[in-house]
C-alpha cells in the first residue's frame, strides 16, 4: 500500500526517523518476538487476515505489528489509552512500514473512539485488545461487525475480568484469548515490567528520591508485588494495603507492612494503585492525608484514585511539571497526582522494557495464529500449556540459560505411586 492510498491519524509524520531508530532499539531486546517474526514470513499462517488491534501504541508494540504483518495479515492499530501513544512510533509505522495506525498522544475521549471505529472499520477477522475496548464498542455499537470475527486475544487482566463478565452473561459473541493469564506473560510482564517501569514513571515525573520515604501499594497482585519490591528495593518502607486475606498475609510474610487504606492514607508520602478496581483510594483517604502527599496509578483505568472527588474538595489545581497535577484542597493542604491518575508508567515514562514485553507479544502472536487454526466456540480461552513452555525455552536460549532435564528413571518415578518410605 503507497503513503497516498493509505489511511491514518497521526501526530505528525516527520517524526518517523526518530520513531524507527527507537523500534529497532527495542526490537534488539526482542529475541523471541524476532525468531517468531522469521517463522511467520517463510509460513504466512496470518496470509489474508485482517487485525483490528488496540494497544499501547509503543515501540514493542511496533514489533509486534511487524510481526503479525510478516505472518500476512493486514493490521489497523489504535491506542488503547489517550495518553500511552508514543508519536514517533506511529509516524515510523506508517511511513516506514506501512502499517495504518490511528493514535494521537493526548487525544481525547471523542477522539479516542473515532480511532477505535477506524480500526474496526478493517471489518476484521481478528481483535487484539489492551483493555476490552475493542470488544466492548464492537458488541455494543458495531454489531454488524460481529459476524466476520474469528476471535481475539485479550493482553491484560482488567480486560480478562471484562470479558469473563461477557462470557458469564452469554453476550460474548466469539472466542477470545486471554493472553494475560499465560504463565510467561502475567508472571513477567505484570510482575518484573509493572514493577519496574511504574518506579520509572513515578520518578521521570517528579524526580524525586525513594529511598527513605513511605511508599504505600495499593494491591498485591502480580502488578502490586513488582511495584512492592522495586521501590523497596531503591530504599523506601513499603506497606501494602490488600482486601484478599491469603494476599494480605503472603505481603506480610514477605516482610511488607500491611494495614488498611485508613491507616495508610495517614502516614504515606508516595501512594500507587494496582488493583483493577474502582476508588480504592477515595475522598475519606485524601482528607487523612499527609501535606505533600503523591497520588499514581498503574492499574488499567483511571479510576482506581477518585479524581472528581479529589477535584470537588480542591479550591484551585495547577500542573507544576509535566504529568503532575497540584491539588490545593480548602483545608490548603496539597496532594499531586501523577499522569492525571492514568497508567503511570505508559503515560509518564515508555512503559515495560522490550525484554518483558518480548514475552508478552510473542504469545500475541502465537494467539493469532492459535485463533486462525482452531474452531474455537466463543467463551474465553488460555493458550496451551506448550506454548507458554515454548515461549519459556526460546527466551532462556536467548538469554544463554540452561536448565536441567529429567532422567527416564526420575519421569517413571514422577508418574508412579509405589516407591515409598
Ligand atoms: P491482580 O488481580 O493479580 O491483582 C489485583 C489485586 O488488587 C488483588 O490481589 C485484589 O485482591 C486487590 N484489590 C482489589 N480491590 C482492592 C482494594 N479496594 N484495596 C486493596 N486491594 C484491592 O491484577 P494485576 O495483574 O496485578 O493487575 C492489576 C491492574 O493493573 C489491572 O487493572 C491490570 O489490567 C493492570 N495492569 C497494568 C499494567 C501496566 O502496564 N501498568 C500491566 C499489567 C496489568
Ligand atoms: N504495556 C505495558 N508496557 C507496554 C509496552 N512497553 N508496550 C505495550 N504495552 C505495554
Amino acid at each position: 500500500m503507497s503513503i497516498e492510498t493509505m489511511k491514518f491519524h497521526i501526530k505528525d509524520k516527520s517524526l518517523a526517523a526518530k520513531g524507527k531508530l527507537r523500534i529497532e532499539w527495542a526490537d534488539s531486546q526482542m529475541p523471541v518476538l524476532r525468531k517468531i517474526r522469521e517463522d511467520f514470513s517463510n509460513r504466512k499462517p496470518l496470509q489474508g487476515v485482517k487485525i483490528s488491534a488496540c494497544l499501547h501504541v509503543t515501540t514493542e508494540t511496533a514489533n509486534l505489528m511487524k510481526t503479525l504483518k510478516a505472518g500476512g495479515a493486514t493490521v489497523r492499530l489504535c491506542a488503547s489509552n489517550p495518553l500511552s501513544t508514543q508519536d514517533d512510533v506511529a509516524a515510523s509505522l506508517v511511513m516506514d512500514y506501512g502499517i495504518e495506525v490511528f493514535a494521537i498522544k493526548g487525544e481525547d475521549n471523542k477522539t479516542y473512539y473515532e480511532h477505535i471505529n477506524a480500526v474496526l472499520d478493517i471489518q476484521p477477522d481478528i481483535t487484539m485488545d489492551d483493555g476490552a475496548d475493542l470488544i466492548s464498542t464492537l458488541h455494543s455499537k458495531r454489531k454488524e461487525l460481529l459476524q466476520k470475527v474469528r476471535g481475539g486475544t485479550e493482553e491484560t487482566t482488567t480486560g480478562v475480568i471484562r470479558l469473563r463478565s461477557m462470557s458469564k452473561r452469554g453476550v460474548l459473541a466469539y472466542p477470545v484469548i486471554a493472553v494475560n493469564d499465560s504463565a510467561t506473560k502475567h508472571l513477567f510482564d505484570n510482575r518484573f515490567g509493572t514493577g519496574q517501569s511504574t518506579i520509572d514513571g513515578i520518578i521521570r515525573a517528579t524526580n524525586i528520591l525513594l529511598a527513605g520515604k513511605e511508599v504505600v501499594v495499593v494491591g498485591f497482585g502480580d502488578c502490586g508485588r513488582g511495584v512492592a519490591s522495586r521501590a523497596r528495593g531503591l530504599g523506601a518502607h513499603v506497606t501494602v494495603v490488600e482486601v484478599d486475606p491469603v494476599r494480605a498475609l503472603e505481603a506480610v510474610m514477605e516482610g511488607y507492612r500491611v494495614t488498611s487504606m485508613e491507616e495508610a492514607a495517614k502516614y504515606g508520602d508516595i501512594f500507587v494503585t494496582v488493583t483493577g478496581n474502582k476508588h480504592v483510594i477515595r475522598e475519606e483517604h485524601f482528607q487523612s492525608m499527609k501535606d505533600g502527599a503523591i497520588l499514581a496509578n498503574s492499574g488499567h483505568f483511571d479510576v482506581e484514585i477518585d479524581i472528581p472527588s479529589l477535584r470537588r474538595l480542591s479550591k484551585s489545581t495547577v500542573n507544576v511539571r509535566e504529568n503532575v497535577e497540584k491539588f490545593t484542597l480548602y483545608s490548603d493542604k496539597k496532594i499531586y497526582l501523577l499522569a492525571q491518575g492514568r497508567l503511570v508508567n505508559l503515560a509518564a515514562a515508555e512503559g515495560h522494557p522490550a525484554a518483558v514485553m518480548d514475552m508478552s507479544f510473542a504469545n500475541q502472536a502465537l494467539a493469532a495464529e492459535y485463533i486462525i487454526k482452531e474452531s474455537l466456540t466463543p467463551g474465553v480461552y488460555t493458550l496451551p500449556d506448550k506454548i507458554d513452555k515454548e515461549v519459556a525455552e526460546l527466551k532462556l536460549s536467548s538469554m544463554g540459560v540452561k536448565i536441567e532435564r529429567l532422567t527416564e528413571e526420575q519421569i517413571k518415578y514422577l508418574s508412579s505411586w509405589e516407591e515409598g518410605t
